[in-house]
């Protein structure tokens, strides 16, 4: 199959997860990153593309400059996908352009800083009929998969209490915020969005609640705070109602002291418990009552996985896959999407824009449920 030619916005020289979005597309094999414009300093971004092998005639000193320029390329030599990798309030103008220029785009979450930006991306897809992938990262683990495969075949019944947490510490102190250019535009709400902590890494976790479960959170009551002499929530908790029935609670922290990346799930069904830890990747742990707890490990040669889990493992058994790999998986079945030969699943392999605005109804409505004192806010 032809590689997805794609050109990059954002994830220059010091950037985060711009880094990460070419290991992914470089292992998933079927993209291909021939253009870019790479930071909103044209001069970061041309020495960014330089560095990176780009051919300096299609490293763009602008996103606008990139779709202009390469949407007036010969068809078999111009971009055909755009990675945007910028901060929160950098989401919806250039996936807007870049879908009315013609390409497809993969694109970060939150989907935008406010849900008005995000429905505009929306708008512009469906207008445009083109693809949107969102790179909800976790949705890519094996396990996950199975996970999902498992509680949404109904073979353990309904979904009664779901907890997930998602704990980390980077912004647990005053100096955090120093001279750091991730957590400086995470914590301006007009780069970020009006939420922190429920926006950044909330949103994962809402979102991966929705996949495993297969249903949609519809209320939630939450209450999110913030560390003396800041703008916008690090930390909040909440309860929330599921589309089923189920109830739940989720936790986001950026200042929980010891907690590195601590992502974990809980999903409790009528007949059994399913547990599964980030941080832990490669096992998941299910509970019964009358027979003993299961350890379902990922590995190519563990017969007993789905089939659909068993294809994207991509090392040898026993060796530990982890987040790169994840990612790549979300990268591998996006390219399918695109050439048109996507597996027949009942999910597509990516977070797509409906769960994308599901994520910016859960920000919206954690926000408004949290001023209001923690009352109950349907999504
Ligand atoms: N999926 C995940 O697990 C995950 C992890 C981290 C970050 N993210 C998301 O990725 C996005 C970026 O986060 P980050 O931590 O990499 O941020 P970052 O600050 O490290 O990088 C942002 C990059 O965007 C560039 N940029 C800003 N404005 C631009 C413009 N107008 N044109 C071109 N480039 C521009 C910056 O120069 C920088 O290179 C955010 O939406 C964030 O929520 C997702």
């Amino acid at each position: 199959m032809e590689r997805v030619r794609y050109g990059m916005i954002g994830g220059g020289k010091g950037a985060f997860i711009g880094g990460v979005h070419r290991t992914a597309a470089a292992i998933a094999g079927n993209w291909q990153l021939v253009a870019g414009a790479f930071s909103s300093t044209p001069d970061v971004s041309r020495a960014s593309g330089l560095e990176l092998g780009i051919d300096p005639a299609r490293t763009y000193g602008s996103w606008r400059e990139m779709l202009a320029a390469e949407a007036a390329l010969p068809a078999m030599e111009r971009i055909e996908a755009v990675a945007i990798v910028t901060p929160n309030h950098m989401h919806a103008a250039p996936a807007i352009a870049a879908l009315e220029a013609g390409f497809d785009v993969i694109i970060e979450k939150p989907l935008a800083d406010t849900p008005e930006a995000a429905q505009a991306i929306a708008d512009a897809a469906e207008q445009t009929g083109r693809r949107i992938a969102v790179t909800h990262t976790y949705t890519g683990y094996p396990l996950v998969k199975q996970a999902r495969r498992l509680v949404t075949s109904g073979k353990f019944g309904k979904v009664r209490r779901v907890a997930v947490r998602y704990m980390q510490d980077w912004l647990s102190r005053p100096e955090d915020l120093i001279e750091n250019k991730q957590a400086e535009w995470r914590v301006d709400p007009t780069r970020s969005g009006e939420a922190g902590a429920f926006g950044d890494i909330g949103t994962h976790a809402a979102n991966l609640v929705e996949f495993i479960t297969g249903e949609r959170l519809s209320a939630i009551c939450a209450d999110l705070s913030m560390l003396p002499g800041r703008r916008i929530d690090d930390d909040g908790a909440a309860l929330f109602r599921l589309s089923g029935g189920g109830r739940g609670t989720l936790m986001a922290s950026q200042v929980c002291v010891g907690d590195i990346n601590d992502l974990t799930i809980d999903v409790y069904c009528d007949d059994a418990g399913l547990h599964w830890r980030q941080e832990e990747p490669n096992t998941l742990r299910i509970g019964y009552r009358d027979r003993p707890t299961e350890i379902w490990h990922a590995g190519a040669n563990r017969a007993y996985l789905a089939p659909d889990v068993l294809a994207i493992q991509r090392t040898p058994a026993g060796h530990p896959e982890g987040y790169l790999e994840a990612f790549a998986n979300i990268y591998s079945a996006f390219g399918r999407a695109i050439r048109g030969t996507e597996d027949a699943l009942d999910e597509p392999g990516f977070a797509t824009i409906a769960d994308a605005l599901s994520g910016m109804n859960f920000i919206r409505a954690s926000l408004q449920s949290s001023r209001a004192g923690a009352v109950w806010t349907d999504l």
